[in-house]
Protein backbone atom coordinates (compact mmCIF):
# COMPACT_ATOMS: atom_id res chain seq x y z
CA UNK A 1 0.00 0.00 0.00
CA UNK A 2 1.33 3.47 -0.99
CA UNK A 3 2.49 5.06 2.52
CA UNK A 4 1.64 8.60 2.84
CA UNK A 5 2.22 11.99 5.09
CA UNK A 6 0.65 15.15 4.16
CA UNK A 7 2.86 18.33 4.61
CA UNK A 8 -0.09 20.53 5.49
CA UNK A 9 -3.30 20.14 6.81
CA UNK A 10 -5.21 16.17 7.19
CA UNK A 11 -6.96 15.62 4.54
CA UNK A 12 -8.63 12.69 5.87
CA UNK A 13 -9.22 9.40 4.29
CA UNK A 14 -8.22 9.53 0.57
CA UNK A 15 -11.63 10.12 -1.71
CA UNK A 16 -12.69 11.04 -5.13
CA UNK A 17 -13.69 14.33 -5.08
CA UNK A 18 -16.72 15.15 -6.97
CA UNK A 19 -15.77 18.04 -8.84
CA UNK A 20 -11.80 16.50 -9.30
CA UNK A 21 -11.77 15.93 -13.58
CA UNK A 22 -12.02 12.90 -15.08
CA UNK A 23 -9.58 13.80 -17.83
CA UNK A 24 -6.29 11.96 -17.45
CA UNK A 25 -3.01 14.41 -17.48
CA UNK A 26 -0.79 12.40 -20.21
CA UNK A 27 2.83 12.26 -18.84
CA UNK A 28 5.20 14.38 -21.21
CA UNK A 29 8.78 12.35 -22.77
CA UNK A 30 8.10 9.48 -20.33
CA UNK A 31 10.50 6.90 -22.58
CA UNK A 32 12.96 9.87 -22.38
CA UNK A 33 12.83 10.20 -18.27
CA UNK A 34 12.75 6.30 -18.04
CA UNK A 35 15.99 6.71 -20.04
CA UNK A 36 17.71 9.56 -17.90
CA UNK A 37 16.47 8.25 -14.13
CA UNK A 38 17.47 4.54 -14.92
CA UNK A 39 14.28 3.08 -12.45
CA UNK A 40 15.49 -0.43 -13.64
CA UNK A 41 18.16 0.12 -10.77
CA UNK A 42 15.66 -0.26 -7.82
CA UNK A 43 16.93 2.49 -6.06
CA UNK A 44 15.28 5.58 -4.82
CA UNK A 45 13.76 7.79 -7.04
CA UNK A 46 11.99 11.16 -6.23
CA UNK A 47 9.13 12.34 -8.07
CA UNK A 48 9.16 16.01 -7.17
CA UNK A 49 5.94 16.69 -9.16
CA UNK A 50 3.65 13.53 -8.65
CA UNK A 51 0.17 15.71 -10.66
CA UNK A 52 -1.83 12.58 -11.67
CA UNK A 53 1.05 9.76 -10.96
CA UNK A 54 1.68 9.25 -14.15
CA UNK A 55 5.13 9.32 -14.46
CA UNK A 56 5.35 7.66 -10.85
CA UNK A 57 3.56 4.71 -12.44
CA UNK A 58 5.83 4.05 -15.28
CA UNK A 59 8.84 4.66 -12.51
CA UNK A 60 7.20 2.25 -10.35
CA UNK A 61 6.31 -0.50 -13.13
CA UNK A 62 9.93 -0.13 -14.10
CA UNK A 63 11.38 -1.54 -10.82
CA UNK A 64 12.26 1.95 -9.08
CA UNK A 65 11.03 2.92 -4.86
CA UNK A 66 9.55 6.50 -5.63
CA UNK A 67 9.34 9.15 -3.25
CA UNK A 68 6.22 11.30 -4.24
CA UNK A 69 5.74 14.96 -3.63
CA UNK A 70 3.11 17.19 -4.56
CA UNK A 71 1.73 20.64 -3.16
CA UNK A 72 -1.52 19.98 -4.43
CA UNK A 73 -4.14 18.57 -1.72
CA UNK A 74 -5.93 16.95 -4.66
CA UNK A 75 -2.40 14.62 -5.66
CA UNK A 76 -2.92 13.01 -2.28
CA UNK A 77 -6.27 10.94 -3.68
CA UNK A 78 -4.07 10.01 -6.88
CA UNK A 79 -0.99 9.28 -4.81
CA UNK A 80 -4.11 6.53 -2.82
CA UNK A 81 -5.25 5.45 -5.89
CA UNK A 82 -1.88 3.89 -7.24
CA UNK A 83 -1.60 2.24 -4.16
CA UNK A 84 1.37 0.43 -4.66
CA UNK A 85 4.19 -0.81 -2.21
CA UNK A 86 6.95 0.81 -3.69
CA UNK A 87 5.03 4.32 -3.32
CA UNK A 88 5.55 6.74 -0.64
CA UNK A 89 3.61 9.93 -0.91
CA UNK A 90 4.34 13.57 0.88
CA UNK A 91 2.16 16.41 -0.04
CA UNK A 92 4.57 19.64 0.32
CA UNK A 93 6.85 21.79 -1.45
CA UNK A 94 9.60 20.43 -3.34
CA UNK A 95 11.91 23.47 -1.99
CA UNK A 96 11.78 21.31 1.21
CA UNK A 97 12.87 17.83 -0.58
CA UNK A 98 15.96 17.42 2.44
CA UNK A 99 13.14 18.16 5.06
CA UNK A 100 10.43 16.03 3.40
CA UNK A 101 13.49 12.94 2.33
CA UNK A 102 14.40 13.01 6.41
CA UNK A 103 10.70 12.77 7.44
CA UNK A 104 9.81 9.85 5.43
CA UNK A 105 13.69 8.45 6.08
CA UNK A 106 14.57 8.21 2.50
CA UNK A 107 18.32 7.44 1.77
CA UNK A 108 19.75 9.73 -0.83
CA UNK A 109 18.40 9.46 -4.28
CA UNK A 110 19.53 8.49 -7.45
CA UNK A 111 17.08 10.29 -9.39
CA UNK A 112 14.48 12.95 -9.23
CA UNK A 113 12.10 14.06 -11.94
CA UNK A 114 10.91 17.68 -12.10
CA UNK A 115 8.05 17.89 -14.34
CA UNK A 116 6.91 21.67 -13.58
CA UNK A 117 4.01 23.83 -14.36
CA UNK A 118 0.61 22.61 -13.77
CA UNK A 119 -1.36 19.42 -14.43
CA UNK A 120 -4.05 19.07 -17.01
CA UNK A 121 -6.42 18.45 -13.83
CA UNK A 122 -5.44 21.78 -12.56
CA UNK A 123 -6.30 23.03 -15.62
CA UNK A 124 -9.45 21.49 -16.09
CA UNK A 125 -11.11 21.91 -12.83
CA UNK A 126 -12.65 25.76 -12.92
CA UNK A 127 -13.12 26.24 -9.32
CA UNK A 128 -9.44 26.11 -9.27
CA UNK A 129 -9.12 29.18 -11.51
CA UNK A 130 -5.96 28.64 -13.58
CA UNK A 131 -7.65 28.39 -17.05
CA UNK A 132 -8.77 31.17 -19.24
CA UNK A 133 -10.91 28.60 -20.72
CA UNK A 134 -12.89 27.60 -17.39
CA UNK A 135 -14.98 30.43 -15.32
CA UNK A 136 -14.66 30.15 -12.08
CA UNK A 137 -13.00 32.12 -9.04
CA UNK A 138 -9.70 33.64 -9.60
CA UNK A 139 -7.64 31.05 -7.08
CA UNK A 140 -4.84 29.80 -8.81
CA UNK A 141 -2.85 28.29 -5.73
CA UNK A 142 -1.44 25.14 -6.26
CA UNK A 143 -1.24 24.29 -2.41
CA UNK A 144 -4.62 26.08 -1.52
CA UNK A 145 -3.28 28.11 0.98
CA UNK A 146 -1.53 31.76 0.89
CA UNK A 147 -2.74 34.95 -1.39
CA UNK A 148 -5.03 34.19 -4.47
CA UNK A 149 -4.92 35.89 -8.11
CA UNK A 150 -7.97 37.56 -7.01
CA UNK A 151 -5.97 39.25 -4.16
CA UNK A 152 -3.07 40.21 -6.31
CA UNK A 153 -4.99 41.36 -9.30
CA UNK A 154 -7.35 43.54 -5.83
CA UNK A 155 -4.64 45.45 -4.31
CA UNK A 156 -1.24 45.01 -6.88
CA UNK A 157 -0.21 49.01 -7.92
CA UNK A 158 -0.71 49.40 -12.14
CA UNK A 159 2.73 49.61 -12.27
CA UNK A 160 3.84 46.33 -10.27
CA UNK A 161 1.41 44.51 -12.08
CA UNK A 162 2.53 45.54 -15.58
CA UNK A 163 5.99 44.97 -14.00
CA UNK A 164 4.22 41.15 -13.31
CA UNK A 165 2.78 40.73 -16.63
CA UNK A 166 6.21 41.98 -18.27
CA UNK A 167 8.20 39.75 -16.61
CA UNK A 168 6.14 36.60 -15.76
CA UNK A 169 4.04 36.34 -18.61
CA UNK A 170 6.53 38.19 -20.77
CA UNK A 171 3.56 40.53 -22.26
CA UNK A 172 4.31 43.03 -24.27
CA UNK A 173 1.09 44.72 -23.89
CA UNK A 174 1.11 44.49 -20.13
CA UNK A 175 0.64 48.35 -19.61
CA UNK A 176 -1.74 48.33 -21.64
CA UNK A 177 -3.45 45.26 -19.84
CA UNK A 178 -2.57 46.51 -16.04
CA UNK A 179 -4.61 50.16 -16.81
CA UNK A 180 -7.31 48.22 -18.46
CA UNK A 181 -7.19 46.04 -14.66
CA UNK A 182 -7.43 48.82 -12.67
CA UNK A 183 -10.22 50.87 -14.22
CA UNK A 184 -12.24 47.75 -14.09
CA UNK A 185 -11.73 46.74 -10.45
CA UNK A 186 -12.62 50.66 -9.46
CA UNK A 187 -15.77 49.40 -10.98
CA UNK A 188 -16.03 46.16 -9.29
CA UNK A 189 -13.80 43.40 -7.33
CA UNK A 190 -12.49 41.07 -10.59
CA UNK A 191 -12.99 37.65 -8.64
CA UNK A 192 -13.31 35.57 -11.70
CA UNK A 193 -11.24 34.07 -14.77
CA UNK A 194 -14.53 34.91 -16.49
CA UNK A 195 -14.13 38.33 -16.36
CA UNK A 196 -9.95 38.47 -15.78
CA UNK A 197 -10.52 36.95 -19.38
CA UNK A 198 -12.83 39.86 -20.68
CA UNK A 199 -10.93 43.01 -19.01
CA UNK A 200 -7.80 41.54 -21.06
CA UNK A 201 -8.98 40.50 -23.79
CA UNK A 202 -10.91 43.98 -24.31
CA UNK A 203 -7.78 45.85 -23.63
CA UNK A 204 -6.00 44.20 -26.40
CA UNK A 205 -5.22 45.42 -29.48
CA UNK A 206 -6.88 44.29 -32.60
CA UNK A 207 -5.31 42.68 -34.99
CA UNK A 208 -3.92 38.69 -35.93
CA UNK A 209 -2.83 36.76 -33.04
CA UNK A 210 -1.54 33.26 -32.47
CA UNK A 211 -2.21 33.08 -29.07
CA UNK A 212 -5.28 33.69 -26.38
CA UNK A 213 -4.93 37.71 -25.79
CA UNK A 214 -5.33 36.28 -22.23
CA UNK A 215 -2.66 33.40 -22.11
CA UNK A 216 0.43 35.24 -20.62
CA UNK A 217 -1.53 36.91 -18.07
CA UNK A 218 -2.84 34.02 -16.50
CA UNK A 219 0.81 32.64 -16.90
CA UNK A 220 2.13 35.56 -15.09
CA UNK A 221 -0.30 35.65 -12.28
CA UNK A 222 0.50 31.84 -11.66
CA UNK A 223 3.77 31.91 -11.38
CA UNK A 224 3.75 35.13 -8.73
CA UNK A 225 1.36 33.14 -6.47
CA UNK A 226 2.73 30.04 -6.58
CA UNK A 227 6.81 31.79 -6.61
CA UNK A 228 7.01 29.04 -8.96
CA UNK A 229 10.29 30.32 -10.09
CA UNK A 230 11.75 30.85 -6.50
CA UNK A 231 10.39 27.53 -5.82
CA UNK A 232 12.53 26.11 -9.05
CA UNK A 233 15.70 27.86 -7.31
CA UNK A 234 15.56 25.96 -4.35
CA UNK A 235 14.45 23.21 -5.26
CA UNK A 236 16.77 22.67 -8.03
CA UNK A 237 19.60 23.68 -5.11
CA UNK A 238 18.01 20.79 -2.53
CA UNK A 239 18.22 18.93 -5.86
CA UNK A 240 21.93 18.65 -6.39
CA UNK A 241 22.65 18.40 -2.48
CA UNK A 242 20.81 15.32 -1.81
CA UNK A 243 21.46 13.31 -5.22
CA UNK A 244 23.98 10.70 -4.56
CA UNK A 245 27.07 10.42 -6.44
CA UNK A 246 26.05 9.46 -10.41
CA UNK A 247 22.31 10.25 -9.59
CA UNK A 248 20.59 12.49 -12.21
CA UNK A 249 18.29 15.16 -12.26
CA UNK A 250 15.78 15.14 -15.00
CA UNK A 251 13.53 18.71 -15.50
CA UNK A 252 10.84 19.14 -17.99
CA UNK A 253 9.96 22.87 -18.69
CA UNK A 254 7.36 24.42 -19.79
CA UNK A 255 8.09 28.00 -20.94
CA UNK A 256 11.57 30.14 -21.59
CA UNK A 257 11.43 31.55 -17.69
CA UNK A 258 11.97 28.33 -16.29
CA UNK A 259 14.21 26.75 -19.17
CA UNK A 260 16.51 29.58 -18.95
CA UNK A 261 16.72 29.09 -14.62
CA UNK A 262 17.29 25.31 -15.24
CA UNK A 263 20.00 25.61 -18.20
CA UNK A 264 22.06 28.17 -16.00
CA UNK A 265 21.68 26.15 -12.65
CA UNK A 266 23.17 23.27 -14.65
CA UNK A 267 25.71 24.88 -16.34
CA UNK A 268 26.69 26.80 -12.85
CA UNK A 269 26.22 23.93 -10.45
CA UNK A 270 30.08 22.23 -9.25
CA UNK A 271 28.10 19.58 -8.30
CA UNK A 272 26.42 18.59 -11.57
CA UNK A 273 27.23 17.93 -15.08
CA UNK A 274 24.82 18.78 -17.39
CA UNK A 275 24.00 15.35 -20.03
CA UNK A 276 21.72 17.80 -22.59
CA UNK A 277 23.94 20.37 -24.47
CA UNK A 278 20.59 21.66 -25.71
CA UNK A 279 16.90 20.89 -24.04
CA UNK A 280 15.58 17.29 -25.55
CA UNK A 281 12.00 17.86 -27.23
CA UNK A 282 8.49 15.77 -27.90
CA UNK A 283 8.38 13.88 -31.53
CA UNK A 284 5.60 15.23 -33.40
CA UNK A 285 3.87 11.94 -32.74
CA UNK A 286 3.76 12.91 -29.36
CA UNK A 287 2.50 15.79 -29.85
CA UNK A 288 -0.07 15.17 -32.10
CA UNK A 289 -1.05 12.43 -29.44
CA UNK A 290 -0.62 15.13 -26.67
CA UNK A 291 -0.27 18.71 -27.50
CA UNK A 292 0.91 19.99 -24.02
CA UNK A 293 4.49 18.37 -25.46
CA UNK A 294 4.78 20.65 -27.64
CA UNK A 295 5.84 23.32 -24.98
CA UNK A 296 8.27 20.77 -22.91
CA UNK A 297 12.21 21.41 -22.55
CA UNK A 298 13.40 18.65 -20.87
CA UNK A 299 17.43 18.94 -19.28
CA UNK A 300 19.00 15.97 -17.51
CA UNK A 301 22.29 16.53 -15.48
CA UNK A 302 24.33 13.78 -13.51
CA UNK A 303 25.88 14.45 -9.87
CA UNK A 304 29.53 14.12 -10.47
CA UNK A 305 30.83 16.14 -6.77
CA UNK A 306 29.84 15.99 -3.14
C1 LIG B 1 2.89 18.98 -14.82
S1 LIG B 1 2.22 18.40 -13.34
C2 LIG B 1 3.02 16.84 -13.11
C3 LIG B 1 2.37 15.73 -13.85
C4 LIG B 1 2.96 14.36 -13.56
N1 LIG B 1 4.33 14.25 -14.01
C5 LIG B 1 2.13 13.27 -14.18
O1 LIG B 1 2.64 12.54 -15.06
O2 LIG B 1 0.97 13.11 -13.81
C6 LIG B 1 3.01 19.40 -12.16
C7 LIG B 1 2.62 19.12 -10.73
O3 LIG B 1 3.64 19.69 -9.91
C8 LIG B 1 3.05 20.27 -8.78
N2 LIG B 1 3.99 21.30 -8.32
C9 LIG B 1 4.33 22.43 -8.95
N3 LIG B 1 5.22 23.12 -8.23
C10 LIG B 1 5.48 22.39 -7.11
C11 LIG B 1 6.32 22.55 -5.99
N4 LIG B 1 7.09 23.64 -5.85
N5 LIG B 1 6.35 21.59 -5.05
C12 LIG B 1 5.56 20.47 -5.17
N6 LIG B 1 4.72 20.27 -6.21
C13 LIG B 1 4.69 21.21 -7.17
C14 LIG B 1 1.72 20.79 -9.24
O4 LIG B 1 0.81 20.88 -8.17
C15 LIG B 1 1.32 19.74 -10.28
O5 LIG B 1 0.49 18.75 -9.72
Amino acid sequence: MTSFSTDAAPLGTPQRSTTQSDAPHVPVMLEACLEALRPQDGGWIVDATFGAGGHTAALLAAGARVFAIDRDPHAVQRAAMLDHPNLVFARGDFRDLERLLAQHDIPAPRGVLMDLGVSSMQLDEGERGFAFRHDGPLDMRMSATGRSAADIIADTSEADLAAILYRYGEERHSRRIARAIVAARSQAAITTTGRLTEVVTAAYPSGPRSDHPARRTFQALRIVVNDELGALEEGLEAVARVLTIGGRVAVLAYHSLEDRIVKHFFKGSSRLTPLTKRPVTASEAEIERNPRARAAKLRIAEKVAP
